[in-house]
């Protein structure tokens, strides 16, 4: 271990470490003309290419920090690079989270977590884009990142800059307000959730430099690398050491102002993810260990419960549980010598997989279908409707890559795909939700990045009219996948409206891996092929939407529209079970609270 943060220190001195060679002429997104047209059978697909190349350059676009010589946006600037002084370190680097300039690291490492996850099934679909070094480097960006926020075993930065302060400046990227505070956890105000969750990002994706697969049939892309493997598993280890050695609490416990914006609900499934993700990773005896811890922190956490209908909770930034099952089902059935000698088998994990992906299929828990066919979940969708319903695609799409046997697989992919169909503009706005992508993608994130509004003098830190003020954004933010549309599947495109136009790196996690599955599968064209340009225009709601950003819709609206009464009502049952079930509900509501003042 010592040696592994030697190796860590030197990273220290030289920021951007070796890793694979981007291809000579570095690939650019395309201008979104290109979207209406038919790939017509080219293999791989040119579209699904495209869709993967923009949703991974969003990620170049989010650098904070010295951007590297071969910086692939050329709006981009320097930034942020007095990052850690504060506490005498170098906490350069990393992602700015989503429309602001701070840097979360709970959500960022879920985010880095999920890619790795997908990309441990799904990766060749990476290798056929010619996009693994993209991969690379932008997984390497987060993880170098998270090894300087990790500069002892028990002490973690879970947050730079002050939410509450940054959250108020809309400029651009030279002028962004200090002092930026660097937050931390350490033994005496330790956060289970946060190191955990830091434990499960340096697994997961030691675990696939380390090629290791979830796939039965061998598609794990090219990115080996052992020494890099190894130096994210010493990480991983001394988190997770850190985690389950120090007081048990939420890591907003000990640091509140990350808890403003991302307000962790529970511990239980970080550890048993976390856990999971070890025992995939280490190829030696400790493997056996970790997956009993995992098994044990899901019983002891009661975490089957949060899988049933009414409950099926969702899985996000601040929810691990449903990966718990799809990573037990994926490694018993990979990895058969690493579970055997637990009473958790492949059945255990299949079984309480399928049952929790049957609630969609059967339409018997709380989540419901738009009327356009969007996975709506009652709270967790009512801002960034999008994410709930591309995550879970993306664990059934998943799955399915994992080669498991199952009479269900069918069904899992079919509806996966009509949630992605969705994303991709099959939907009644005929808006795919990534920008740059097609000509009716929306043109307005809520992004202060990209919007190039230039403060008049340094006491001025936004605009009097976010909507208006610049009337163009200056930059495409090319692969940015925004929020989503509301409960009736409007979408108004308004930059003032973070509830549905903002961006955020847990928003284009999934939408990454279906992707490259879509790839790997050799799927037809993108739905957004067929979307006819400017058709948006022709139906884009009139008046105001109405949510936790936007009130004045509220305020003209006569009432609460059909959608939102049949959503008042599930969260109304819904209460009642989770007042029966105890503290739950407080954290949802708390994390829901959350998540809203980030906004500005
Ligand atoms: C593997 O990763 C290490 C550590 O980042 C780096 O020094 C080395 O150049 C990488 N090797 C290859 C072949 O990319
Ligand atoms: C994309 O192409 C169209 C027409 O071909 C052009 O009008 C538009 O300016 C281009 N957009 C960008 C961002 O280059
Ligand atoms: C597909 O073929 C059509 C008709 O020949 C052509 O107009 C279009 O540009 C082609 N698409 C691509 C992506 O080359
Ligand atoms: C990927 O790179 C190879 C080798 O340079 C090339 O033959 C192939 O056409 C490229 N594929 C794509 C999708 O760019
Ligand atoms: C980067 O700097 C240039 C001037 O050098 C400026 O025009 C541009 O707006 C800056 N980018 C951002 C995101 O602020
Ligand atoms: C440990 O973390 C707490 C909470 O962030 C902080 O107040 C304290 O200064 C830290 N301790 C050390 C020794 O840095
Ligand atoms: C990675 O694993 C696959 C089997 O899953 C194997 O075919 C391939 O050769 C391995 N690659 C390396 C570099 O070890
Ligand atoms: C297994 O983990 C223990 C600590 O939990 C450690 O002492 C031991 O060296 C590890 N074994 C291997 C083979 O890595
Ligand atoms: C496995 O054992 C745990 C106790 O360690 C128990 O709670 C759980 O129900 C058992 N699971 C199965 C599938 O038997």
């Amino acid at each position: 271990m010592l040696l592994l943060y030697a190796i860590s220190l030197g990273g220290l001195l030289h920021p951007v470490l070796a890793q694979l060679s981007l291809p000579t002429s570095s690939w650019l997104p395309p201008n979104s003309s290109a979207a209406t047209q038919s790939s017509n059978g080219t293999s791989p697909n040119s579209q699904w290419v495209t869709t993967l190349g923009d949703l991974l350059y969003f990620y170049d676009a989010q650098r904070s920090g010295k951007l590297p010589s071969n910086n692939r946006v050329p709006w981009r600037n320097d930034s942020a690079l007095d990052d850690g002084k504060d506490v005498g370190l170098d906490l350069t680097g990393g992602f700015y989270d989503a429309g602001d300039y701070v840097k979360y690291t709970f959500p960022m490492s879920f985010s880095i977590m999920s890619i790795c996850l997908g990309a441990l099934a799904s990766g060749r679909g990476y290798d056929l884009a010619n996009q693994t070094a993209f991969l690379d480097s932008t997984l390497r960006w987060g993880l170098d990142w998270l090894m300087k926020a990790h500069p002892s075993p028990n002490t973690f930065f879970v947050e730079v800059a002050d939410g509450n302060v940054d959250n108020n400046y809309w400029g651009g990227d030279r002028t962004i307000p200090t002092p930026r505070p660097s937050y931390q956890i350490n033994s005496t105000s330790p956060g289970t959730d946060a190191a955990a969750q830091g434990a499960a990002a340096f697994a997961a994706c030691s675990a696939l430099y380390n090629n290791r697969t979830l796939s039965a049939s061998s598609s794990t892309s090219s990115l080996q690398n052992s020494s890099y493997a190894a130096l994210l598993q010493g990480h991983a280890r001394d988190l997770y050491s850190f985690a389950t050695g120090a007081r048990m609490q939420l890591y907003q416990q000990s640091v509140p102002t990350a808890g403003d914006a991302y307000a962790s609900s529970g511990y239980m499934d970080e550890l048993a993810v976390a856990a999971m993700f070890l025992a995939l990773s280490e190829t030696n005896s400790n493997a056996s260990t970790y997956y009993a811890d995992s098994v044990k922190w899901y019983y002891s956490g009661d975490l089957g419960s949060l899988l049933q209908a009414g409950q099926e909770t969702v899985f996000n930034w601040d929810s691990k549980t449903p990966a718990v099952p799809l990573l037990g089902a994926a490694l018993a059935n990979a990895y058969p010598n690493v579970v055997s000698g637990s009473n958790a088998t492949l059945n255990t994990w299949q079984t309480a997989l399928e049952n929790y992906f049957n609630v969609f299929i059967n339409k018997n828990g709380r989540s419901f279908l738009t009327p356009g066919g969007l996975l709506y979940f009652p709270g967790d969708s009512d801002e960034a409707s999008l994410n709930p319903a591309l995550t879970t695609a993306m664990l059934m799409t998943t799955y399915a890559a994992t080669g498991i046997q199952s009479g269900q697989m069918d069904k899992y992919r079919t509806y996966a795909q009509g949630q992605l169909n969705y994303a991709m503009g099959k939907n009644p706005m005929n808006v795919p939700y990534v920008v740059g992508l097609h000509p009716n993608s929306p043109a307005n994130p809520h992004s202060a990045i990209s919007t190039g509004w230039v403060p008049p003098n340094p006491s001025v830190l936004a605009p009097t009219n976010y909507d208006t003020d610049p009337p163009q954004e200056a930059y495409v933010l090319y692969g940015g996948v925004v929020g989503g549309p509301d409960t009736r599947d409007q979408f108004w495109d308004l930059r003032s409206d973070w509830a549905q136009n903002e961006v955020a790196l847990d928003y284009n996690a999934p939408l990454l891996t279906l992707a490259a599955n879509a790839l790997l599968i050799g799927s037809p064209d993108p739905y957004y092929t067929q979307v006819q340009a400017g058709s948006y225009a022709a139906v884009r709601p009139s008046g105001y939407p109405c949510d936790a950003a936007v009130t004045t819709g509220c305020k003209h609206s006569g009432g609460l529209s059909t959608g939102a009464q049949i959503a008042v009502g599930v969260v109304v049952g819904t209460i009642g079970l989770m007042l029966v079930a105890g503290a739950a509900y407080w954290w949802w509501v708390k994390k829901h609270s959350g998540r809203g003042k980030y906004g500005y």
